[in-house]
Order: C-alpha cells, then structure tokens, then sequence
C-alpha cells in the first residue's frame, strides 16, 4: 500500500470532490477514504447515506411488517430486492404514516373530534406531518434521489422575517422587527462589549497578550464596528430608514436607527436562533415540490401490493418458526391470522402499547419508556400572499411568543404565486394539549387572531380556508413523535432495539433522529440487517 496520503496542494488543485475521492480509494483503499472523510469534515451525513448492501436471498421466507408508514414501505422496498416476501399490515386506507400532505378533499378524523375534509383550493397544500429535509439526512435524500422526487429549497431561517413577543417585557413588547435588526444590533453590541472589553485589559486573564490585537481585528473585520472607537452604531444589514434607489433622491438611502441594547436584552429573542442554527436544522433544507408526501407515494407506488390496506394489528404472537399477527379488517370487522417467518413492527409504541402481544414483561416495560410528544398545526389558506407582496418575505419563519403559536411559517413554493398556505401555528406539549381541545373553527380564530396582530389588517381579511392536526389524538399515530428521557434512553431504549423472540422494532422511535424520516429509514435500515442476519444463519443451519 503506498502509504503518503494526498496533501493538502494535491487536494487544493484537485479539480472535483469527485477527483479527490477517487484519488483518496486509490492511494489508500475504502477504509482510507472512509477516515479521510471523516478527517475532512465530510462526515455530514446522519449514520447512514445509503440501504445496507445485504447480499444472499430471502427466498421462501415470509416479513410480516406491521405498518406502511415510511420504515415499512422502507423494510418492504429493500427486503422484497433481496427475495422475501413482505406483508405489510396498514390500519389506514393509504400508505405514508405521518408522511401526509392535506390539499383539497384530504379527510381527517381525531379521536373524539369533528371530521376535517380539507377544502383548500387547486395547488393549495399543507404539510402537516413532516415537512422538511436536512441536507445531512442523507437517507432520506437516498430515496428521493433515487425515485426521482424532484426538490426545492426549503426556507428555514429568513432574516427579513419578522419576529414578534407580545409577552416579553421592555419597549419592543409589541413591536414588530425584522431578525436582520435584531440580529444585528446584538451582533454589533456584542461585538463592541468584547472588543472595548479585551482593548482595555479587563480580559487579559481570558484573552492572551498574542491574542488581543488579533481578536479585535477579528471582531472589526466582521463589519459592525467602527476601527476607530470600536463603537457599534448600526449597519446597513440591519436595513434603512429609507432605501438606497436611483438618482438623487432617495439616492443612498437613509440609513436605520439601532435598537436599543436593554430593550432588546428585555425582549429576550435570544431563542429564535436556537432551533434554526441546530444540526438538523441549518441550511440547506429541502422539500418535495408539490408536498411531502411525494416521498410516501412513490415508495407505496413500489410497494403498494405488499400492502393490505384497512388492517388493524390485535395481536402478536412469537413462536419458534415464526410469528402470527392477528388482524382485523376495519371495514368488515372480519378477524384473520397472517403469518410469517419474522416481524418488523414499525407501529408508534403509543400504539404498540394497546395490542395484545407476548413480549416479555421486561420488554413492556421497555415499550413504556417514551413519552409521545403533543403536536398541534394548523394550515391556513390566504387568498393573497400578503407577506411577500407588501412585505418581501419569501419563506422562513416569523416567530412570537403568543402562547400555543411558537412561529407562522411562510411557504417556499410557487413563490410570487397567487394564493399560498401558511402554517399558522406550531405547538408542542402542554400548549399543544391545550389548543386541541378547540374546534377547528377555534383553532382556526386562534390563529388569525395571532397572525393578525403581526400582519395586521391583511391576515385576517385574507384567511379563506384551514386545516388543523393534533397528532396526539390521531388514532393511529396518538403523538407527534416519541421523546426519551436521558433515562428512558439508557434504559428502555437499548432494550427495545434488541427486539424480542421474532420481533424486531423499527421507526423513527428506534433512532436518534427521533421526529423525523432519516430515523424511521434508517431504523429500518438497520433492523433488515438483523433479520437477514438470522434467517440466513437459520438457513444455514437447517
Ligand atoms: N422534524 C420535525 C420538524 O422538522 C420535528 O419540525
């Protein structure tokens, strides 16, 4: 093996990505490249970019998977390639799980509530369980690159959106701002703190002698001071009074007033970059033009004959040559048996819990372990885009403090578009609990009535058409997604993913990418392996 690695010139002058990583396999082999990736950051992905390359045949045996959301479908896809043969056992009338996309004539009935029939208008849509993709979760672009789901951007942090606390104290309760301003204006005060902080000494204990000159230059370079004083005194980021334009009027425009730095420490906004600028959540996001649950249909128009449709699951037995799943038909009531040689169930636990199984008690308890999240939305259709039209927001999030609200998200589809539809709220936990007991006219007033405050005299004179979801009281998901205590995790968790006798466990509740699609493919991804790892062996040894 020629062991010197490409050096840094080589990889400067490399031509492609691609060029380098075909040099890299050259020089050094696969488990090479793989450390070389890693040593140069290019470990992006969630665990796994691509399904495992399962090699042999699954001929003559039978999965009997519980559930056709996107685990399912996922185990069904791959697992028939390799000869088995996949059952997948769906409650729902459609495959996709939470994978779901409400647009004109989408029904949705929550336990104990009204029957929703959505009656947005042609183009209009909502995507009310998933919603967007990280550019690290690789797996999930693994299919929609591979079915040839086409994607857009998702906008999931715009500065021209507007921020709004109606609760918080200090002369911005109230107000109206652009996150450029707020973002700014605390970047320039900060900013200033530390550079006047480390110039006149008061840092020597935290900021070496060699240091102090380099991190005020530093500091300076990022362009909100002034070199002179060190002094923040505003930025044409945080935008103008009166625009730049042509001519001489308003020629250069006239340039914007900071925020006061208390008024902003009072508002407490520090929050609203905390979720944005996470792992999972910075650029680039990406969604399926025309809705979510393009993902759901392309894997059901694959697997969609595996799948028997308005099949509830009762029961689950183990034996030791295989398993039996008591069934019955939701529209007949007709029981039945399906058998297999193993199961993959990928129901949510919050519904695994109310089927009659023969895990162990060990295992049960295992399975009480996570805490389904509350999780209301509620799509709003507007007959104008207001906010693009007369405000320049393309996209993004405005977030408020008004309770049970938590951000207004702005679509990023057919932009300059007529009509759109926006999420109108985004709740979790006890606020979510709460909002859900309300009707959807309720839920509905509720939410014009806190966009209408921040896009006032627009959002309600434009507000047509809603639809509403509660996660929590949807029968066959009851909860958004599951959430594991540190100790729940550590001990309930690894219990769960050994799975029992012929059962194996998968879903986005099987991974650390709870709440979103990577983890229910990847669980499954994962759970496969085992299963091909056992039979095979049974095989074997037969
Ligand atoms: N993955 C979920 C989201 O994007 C939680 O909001």
């Amino acid at each position: 093996m020629n062991s010197s690695p490409p050096s840094l010139l080589d990889l400067q002058a490399a031509p492609s990505r691609r060029h380098f990583l075909a040099k890299a396999l050259a020089v050094g082999g696969s488990g090479f490249l793989l450390a070389n990736m890693k040593a140069w950051g290019m470990d992006i992905a969630s665990r796994h970019d691509a399904p495992p390359p399962l090699s042999g045949s699954g001929r003559g045996k039978t999965i009997v998977i519980l559930g056709a959301g996107l685990a399912g479908m996922t185990a069904a896809y791959e697992m028939s390639k390799l000869g088995y043969t996949c059952k997948v056992i769906e409650a729902r009338a459609f495959a996709g799980g939470r994978c779901q996309t409400a647009r004109s004539g989408t029904v949705l009935e929550e336990l104990g509530g009204e029957k929703q029939v959505c009656n947005f208008e042609k183009g209009q849509y909502i995507n009310f369980g998933p919603w967007r993709i990280p550019f690290n979760h690789r797996s999930t672009l693994h299919y929609t690159s591979s079915f040839g789901i086409p994607l857009e951007l998702f906008n999931n942090d715009n500065d021209a959106a507007y921020v709004y606390n109606d609760n918080a104290a200090g002369a911005l309760r109230g107000k109206r701002l652009r996150q450029f301003e707020v973002k700014a204006d605390m970047r320039g005060y900060v900013d200033e703190l530390l550079a006047k902080g480390v110039q006149s000494g008061a840092m020597d204990q935290q900021v070496g002698a060699a240091d102090k000159q380099l991190l005020i230059d530093y500091l300076v370079n990022e362009g909100y001071l002034s070199r002179k004083d060190l002094r923040y005194r505003g930025t044409e980021g945080r935008g103008f009074k009166i625009n730049p334009g042509a001519g001489i009027s308003p020629g250069p425009g006239v340039p914007s007033d900071p925020l006061g730095f208390s008024d902003l420490l009072q508002s407490k906004l520090g929050h609203m970059y905390h979720s944005v600028h996470e792992f999972t959540q910075q650029a680039t996001m990406l969604q399926p033009v025309g809705g979510m649950d393009a993902i759901a249909k392309a894997f059901e128009k694959r697997v969609g004959k595996m799948i028997r449709y308005n099949t509830e699951v009762l029961s689950l037995r183990n034996h030791s040559d295989g398993v039996e799943v008591g069934v019955r038909d939701v529209k007949t009531g007709a029981t039945s048996v399906v058998k297999g040689d193993f199961c993959l169930c990928t129901l949510p636990l919050s519904v695994l819990r109310q089927v009659d199984t023969d895990f162990s008690a060990k295992f049960k308890t295992a399975m009480q372990g996570a805490a389904y999240a509350p999780v209301c939305k509620i799509g709003l259709q507007m007959g104008r885009r207001f906010w693009e039209e007369d405000d320049g927001i393309y996209g993004g999030h405005v977030y408020t403090d008004t309770k049970g609200i938590n951000l207004i998200s702005l679509p990023s589809s057919n932009w300059q578009g007529r009509k759109g539809t926006l999420l109108g709220f985004y709740s979790f936990g006890g606020d979510a609990a709460e909002l859900s007991g309300l009707s959807l006219a309720e839920r509905t007033e509720y939410a014009v009535a806190a966009g209408e405050k921040i896009f006032p005299g627009q959002y309600r004179k434009n507000y047509e058409s809603s639809f509403s979801v509660a996660w929590h009281r949807v029968k066959y998901n009851l909860g958004g997604w599951a959430e594991w205590s540190e100790e729940a995790r550590a001990n309930a968790y690894p219990v769960l993913v050994e799975g029992e006798q012929r059962t194996l466990l998968a879903g986005e509740h099987m991974s650390h990418l709870g709440g979103w699609q990577a983890g229910a493919i990847e669980s499954s991804w994962q759970q496969m392996v085992r299963i091909h790892q056992r039979l095979s062996a049974q095989a074997a040894a037969a």
